[in-house]
Formats: structure tokens, C-alpha cells, sequence
């Protein structure tokens, strides 16, 4: 069952990336850019058409865009033929590797729920090494998704962990990743039912670990949002 949703994506890569090249990412955009320093070094996880890649890649950084479907990385190619030659194909967790070099920034938006719990924490583990030492991990999971699904696979075939914001918080914390802002979006695709939550962790280091009140920097207070993070629908199950 591990590889049915690489193969959902793989089988549907044309009529998928038409889709997520027509969301409205607005406020996501937004996040991304107010989370990281201008001009740096991404790398995406799971970019699906590249709609994101390109973006960050027009507003001066420079990208690594990876996806662990080789279709979809054809995708990319085809939607955004500028970032050719910075498309990969890349499995999670196990195509992280130092090999990569280090980034500013690594990202993945819509990605991180498709792996199993024991997935997404060997790939948290391995993105902590592959940040600079002020390094920030983005990622965009579900707050809430009301489809139902059996023995956490949807109707597709794709795989979906559902975790709390605590949750996610923890697993960050244990592999020194800290979660220091989060945001409510509304679905980009319009579809009722979803609600995204995105996260900025910032990697703590030994001195930030000794001396948290000195060190960690403060971050602009959030609006609150109506959708009571960390709670699912009765159909999406709590960890
Ligand atoms: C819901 S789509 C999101 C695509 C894109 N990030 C966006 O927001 O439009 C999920 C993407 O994750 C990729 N994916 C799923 N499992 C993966 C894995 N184990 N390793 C790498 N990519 C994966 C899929 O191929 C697909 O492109």
C-alpha cells in the first residue's frame, strides 16, 4: 500500500498539475515569503507541478524543486520550463541525503500528511542536517479534511496520517525543529471540507536549547482563526 499514492500521482500527473496550477495560493505565498530571507537557497519537497518552485524561484531564490514521482517531475518541466535542470525526482524520507549540500529553507506544501507516521518522522529527522545553522522548515498539512478514509487511504489510493498541531509540534521538538509560527488557510483548490495549517520551525541550536528567553526571536502575533486547530471531524481520526 506504501506506493499507491506515488502511483495516484503518477498515473494522474497531466490532469494533477493542470489542477494545482489554477489554486488560488495567495496567503500561502505570503507565508513562504515572510518566512525566509531574501535570496536564499530552497529546497521543495514534493512540488507536484512546480507552481510553488517557480514562484520563489521569480522572487530571487534559488530552487531545488524535488518530487518522488518521476511523472510529476515531467510536469514541472512542461509548466514551468525554467526550472529545468532544478527539478528532481526525490523519495521521501529516503532520497534526503547530505549529498544535497545545505539550504535556507526547506519546504514542503501538501506533502508530509501523504507519508506514514514512521515516514514522516525519518524525514523530519533528516531535514534538521540539511539546514543552515538559521535554517527554516515550511510545511502545509491538513488542519481538517472531511473526506472518510479506510485504514488511512482515501478513495485514490493515497495514503493520509492525520496528526494534531501538538503532534506535529513534538515531532519538530524532538529532531530540534521548533514550530514558532503557524497559519489557517482556506482550501486553494475552493473544495469545502479543507482547512490547510502551515507551519514555520526554525532549527534550534545548542546556545537556543541553554538559553531559550535570550535567544529565540519574537514573531508578530497571529490573528486567531476560526478553525480550532489540532481537532478533526469525526470521520478524519485523532491521533
Ligand atoms: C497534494 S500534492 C502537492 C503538490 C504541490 N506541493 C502543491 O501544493 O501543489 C502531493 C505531492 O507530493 C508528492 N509525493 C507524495 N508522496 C511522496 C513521497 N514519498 N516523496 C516525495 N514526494 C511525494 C506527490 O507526487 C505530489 O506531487
Amino acid at each position: 500500500m506504501g506506493q499507491s499514492t506515488l502511483n495516484y500521482y503518477s498515473q494522474n500527473s497531466f490532469k494533477v498539475a493542470e489542477r494545482y496550477e489554477s489554486a488560488d495560493v495567495t496567503k500561502l505565498h505570503d507565508f513562504l515569503l515572510s518566512s525566509l530571507k531574501p535570496g536564499g537557497r530552497l529546497l521543495e519537497l514534493g512540488c507536484g507541478s512546480g507552481r510553488d518552485a517557480a514562484f520563489m524561484v521569480n522572487q530571487g531564490f534559488k530552487v531545488l524543486a524535488t518530487d518522488g514521482s518521476a511523472s510529476m517531475v515531467q510536469q514541472v518541466k512542461t509548466h514551468h520550463p525554467e526550472l529545468a535542470g532544478h527539478a528532481v525526482h526525490l523519495k521521501l524520507p529516503d532520497g534526503l541525503s547530505n549529498e544535497l549540500g545545505v539550504f535556507d529553507g526547506i519546504y514542503a506544501v501538501a506533502v508530509l500528511m501523504h507519508l506514514s507516521m514512521q515516514e514522516i518522522e525519518r524525514t523530519i529527522r533528516a531535514v534538521n542536517p540539511l539546514l543552515t545553522a538559521k535554517g527554516r522548515f515550511i510545511f502545509s498539512v491538513p488542519a481538517r479534511r472531511d473526506e472518510a478514509l479506510t485504514n488511512a487511504f482515501d478513495s485514490k489510493g493515497r495514503r493520509f496520517t492525520a496528526l494534531s498541531r501538538d503532534r506535529w509540534k513534538d515531532l519538530c521538538l524532538k529532531h530540534n525543529l521548533q514550530i514558532v509560527r503557524t497559519m489557517i488557510s482556506e482550501d486553494g483548490l475552493g473544495r469545502d471540507g479543507i482547512v490547510w495549517m502551515n507551519c514555520l520551525a526554525e532549527k534550534r541550536l545548542f546556545m537556543k536549547l541553554m538559553l531559550p528567553i535570550i535567544t529565540t526571536p519574537h514573531y508578530p502575533q497571529q490573528a486567531p482563526h476560526p478553525w480550532p486547530v489540532g481537532r478533526y471531524p469525526s470521520v478524519w481520526p485523532v491521533p
